[in-house]
């Protein structure tokens, strides 16, 4: 029985989503990589923090290579990770607490071990098998030279060369092969996987580097353009980012979720400039799209004000809703980048340190303040897991035990994601903190036990009951309607919004106390003691009801 509500609003319009990194969410067979049986066994969880939705990394069958993002088969779900059977059960079992399931889609790349590239390989130079990807001849003497001068977003050129001497692109890791999308099959193989999972019942997907796919026949050099995936496409005419020929595919996926009613959903992971962000919300595209503006900001209410204005304004322009996102499993998590020092840049400072750079203590009161920040804002709010345990980022794992490709591809500049992406504690004790059975694949710290879910699950000041409360209160007084009024910033670094509900969000985001506006009652607040004597303390948030 499903008991999903059906009010007329599409619920993906104004949902909390909770993003699940499989490997790292829960074991349930002891193997040390969590699984599906594992995220069964916690939905009551997610059921009581109050998600309306999950949205669940890649689960495909797959090397592992990039964590998942390196798919062999589209069909199946990943032995280490379970069954079809297992996946078509997690999605009933979802359903039934009222949860809708978003899966990951990839289609910019596959594995490299995936059957087409397989094919692609093995047959000899000009066989029509290799047009599915971007293989080509070399430059200079036997074209020994990559065919451009393109570099791979982890490190190293994107290219890299076949044992017959021709070389195919990889905008990602070697072991991820670009797709070529002018091919009719490849968009043909892709409607295909979509239905396969729309017909398993997934109320939506989240789209992979939906900036990508399309490159430049021309394949042109590129220079010393910065290409970096966060820093998006600052250059116009980019020969891989955001060229126009993707929103023909997006439209002709839209059409296939459209066969399966309003209900059905797809959300763009395109990491572009602002004003190009509306055209991938067209009413015949995307239904949302990723804005990482708020997750790149720094701790500045100034920058919030602006980017949550923008934001607003540009979904409403094409008739989507805004999305917000503080962390993921890309970047490092916010307890730890709100407490880092504005002279330390959190891609590298892993690596550089020093560790007098980082407060602790200061990142996570930021990060409760942000939370009520995020989930009082209209349209839809993206957690990522752990983010509601308050976890800091685990920065310092040995080099032995990374296994994100960054690390190595950047020769060691940069540690790369594993930090944000250590398996969650669920008790306080335990061999993996609950996580498994035995230990987990990538060490949890000493001080996790204390972070565990089952401990905050009781202390009423834990982060966890932070965002259990603030999400039943969003359910009263941020999602009737979508307006939103964001208050002018002054010096006092004072952040505040008002929604048509007669809820006020302030935060303090400055270095002083600063006054509140006036209000019947305080709703909830960041720290038990972030309002006195009527004002709120710096790095602190406040929801007041003003109606
Ligand atoms: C973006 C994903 O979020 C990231 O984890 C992955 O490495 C790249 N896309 C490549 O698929």
């Amino acid at each position: 029985m499903m008991s999903l509500n059906t009010e007329p609003t599409p619920w993906w319009r104004n949902a909390v989503v909770y993003q699940v990194y499989v490997r790292s969410f829960a074991d349930g067979n002891g193997d040390g990589i969590g699984d599906i049986a594992g995220l069964r066994s916690r939905l009551d969880y997610l059921n009581d923090l109050g998600v309306d939705a999950i949205w669940i990394n890649p689960w495909y069958k797959s090397p592992l290579a990039d964590g998942g993002y390196d798919v062999s088969d589209y069909r199946q779900i990943e032995p280490r990770y379970g069954s079809i059977e297992e996946a078509q059960a997690l999605i009933s079992e979802a359903n039934e607490l009222g949860i809708r399931v978003i899966v990951d889609m990839v289609p910019n790349h596959t594995s490299e071990e995936h059957k087409w590239f397989q094919e692609a390989k093995d047959s000899p130079i000009g066989h029509p098998s290799r047009s599915r990807y971007h293989i080509r001849p070399g430059q200079g003497k036997d074209g020994s030279e990559p065919p451009t001068d393109w570099s791979s977003i982890f490190g190293g050129p994107a290219w890299s060369r076949l044992p017959d001497g021709e070389w195919y692109l990889h905008i990602f890791a070697p072991e991820q092969p670009d797709l070529n999308w002018e091919h009719p099959e490849v968009l043909e193989e892709f409607e295909s996987v979509l239905r396969f999972w729309l017909d398993l019942d997934v109320d939506g997907f989240r789209i992979d580097v939906a900036h990508g796919m399309i490159k430049d026949p021309e394949f042109p050099d590129i220079g010393d353009q910065d290409h970096d995936l966060l820093s998006s496409s600052r250059m116009a005419d980019h020969p891989f980012w955001d060229r126009d020929g993707i929103h023909e595919i997006v439209r002709a996926w839209r059409k296939v979720l459209d066969e399966y009613g309003e209900d059905r959903m797809m959300v763009a992971e395109a990491w572009v400039p602002r004003d190009r962000l509306p055209l991938y919300l067209r009413p015949d595209e995307y239904h949302q799209s990723f804005n990482f503006d708020l997750l790149a900001a720094p701790w500045d209410a100034g920058t919030f004000a602006d980017v949550i204005a923008n934001a607003s304004a540009a979904a409403a322009s094409v008739g989507s809703s805004p999305t917000w996102v503080l962390s993921n499993h890309d970047i490092m998590r916010e307890a730890t980048r709100y407490g880092l020092s504005d002279d330390a840049d959190w891609r590298t400072w892993p690596v550089t340190g020093p560790v007098n750079k980082l407060n602790a203590e200061l990142g996570v009161q930021r990060a409760r303040a942000a939370a009520l920040i995020l989930l009082g804002l209209p349209g839809s709010s993206y957690i990522y897991q752990g983010e509601e345990l308050g976890l800091p980022e685990v920065w310092d794992l040995p080099a032995e035990v990374l296994d994100d490709p960054v690390w190595e591809r950047s020769n060691g500049e940069q540690k790369g994601r594993d930090g944000c992406r250590v398996p969650l504690p669920w008790t306080a004790d335990g061999p993996s903190y609950g996580f498994g059975a035995g230990s987990a694949w990538l060490p949890q710290p000493d001080e996790w036990a204390k972070l565990a879910a089952s401990v905050q699950a009781v202390d009423d000041g834990s982060m966890l009951n932070l965002f259990r409360e603030t999400i039943k209160l969003r359910k009263q007084w941020a999602t009737a309607d979508e307006t939103i009024t964001v208050g002018l910033v002054d010096r006092s670094g004072r952040l505040t919004y008002a929604r048509g509900s007669g809820l006020v969000c302030v935060a303090n985001m400055g270095t002083k106390p600063v006054k509140l506006p006036e209000h019947k009652r305080v709703l909830i607040q960041s720290e038990t003691d972030a309002v006195m004597a009527g004002r709120l303390v710096p790095n602190c948030a406040v929801w007041l009801d003003v109606s």
